[in-house]
């Protein structure tokens, strides 16, 4: 029980990554307070286990980072632990990306997660080991056709945590960074569904294979514990070792 009298929100937790890591972080003894755009996925997931509320909403409303907060205090009356995970890609030639794509892609990937974090600092400062752990992408070093917006919020993610690494650290919080590779989730479903597009990205890890949910889930589950308590403005590349060759 490596996080027992712990509370976490994790947001994006109706699918993929966020969903896995609310379920390890719910049997690890946290609180969890599951944050995302989709109820249907939140019930789906998280309705048959107890110590996990739920919460719909966008979080690149106006007043979301406020109301997500207050929420998760009202509820669990702390909060020690905040996953910034959900996300969304973006996909067009930079030439021709559309502003409203562009704006989008910052809006979800990197205001939102700032504007969660500022939200949350002060409840965090009262937590005996305050924990930020901001899902970022290996797309935040490297790149792909059509990913501009992408990686510019991502790549964004990265300085901003190790900012707030550097800040927030007299006050006894970490801020980490995850970068996952290819991962199975409702975001990479589209293309992995294509066996030989899956074929491809598992074959660019040593390991052969594609990411799970799980394996992320676990690299959340060390930079939220105590293990990972002296750790802090890292990037921890969950890729299966995807990127040592070119
Ligand atoms: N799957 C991969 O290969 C991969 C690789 C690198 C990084 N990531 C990152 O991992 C994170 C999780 O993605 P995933 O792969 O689990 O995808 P996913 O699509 O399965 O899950 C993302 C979740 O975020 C939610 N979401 C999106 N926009 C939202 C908004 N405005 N408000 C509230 N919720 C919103 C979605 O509804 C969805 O449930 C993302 O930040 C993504 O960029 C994924």
């Amino acid at each position: 029980m490596r996080l027992k009298n712990r509370v976490a929100i994790i947001t994006g937790a109706a699918s993929g990554i966020g969903a896995a890591t609310a379920q390890l972080f719910a049997a690890e003894g946290a609180r969890v307070l599951g944050v995302d755009l989709q109820a249907d996925g939140l019930h789906q997931h998280h309705d048959d286990t107890p110590n996990i509320e739920t919460l719909a909403m966008d979080i690149a409303e106006e007043g979301a980072a406020k109301t997500i907060i207050d929420t998760a205090m009202a509820r669990f009356g702390q909060l020690d632990i905040v996953m910034n995970n959900a996300g969304i890609g973006s996909n067009a030639p930079g030439e021709n990306m559309s502003p409203e794509m562009w704006q989008k892609a910052l809006d979800v990937n990197l205001t939102a997660p700032f504007r969660i974090c500022q939200a949350a600092i002060p409840h965090l400062k009262n937590a005996p080991a305050g924990r930020i752990i901001n899902v970022a992408s290996v797309m935040a070093q490297h790149t792909d056709y059509g990913l501009a917006a992408y990686c510019a919020s991502k790549a964004g993610v990265l300085g901003y945590t190790r900012t707030l690494a550097l800040e927030l650290g007299k006050f006894g919080i970490t801020a980490n960074c995850i970068l996952p590779g290819a991962i199975q989730t409702g975001m990479t479903h589209a293309a992995f569904s294509n066996n030989d597009i899956a074929d491809i990205w598992a074959r660019k890890s040593p390991l052969r294979r594609l990411g799970q949910p799980i394996d992320i889930a676990r690299g959340a589950l060390f930079l939220a514990s105590d293990d990972g308590g002296f750790v802090t403005g890292h990037d921890l590349n969950v890729d299966g070792g995807m990127l040592l060759r070119t």
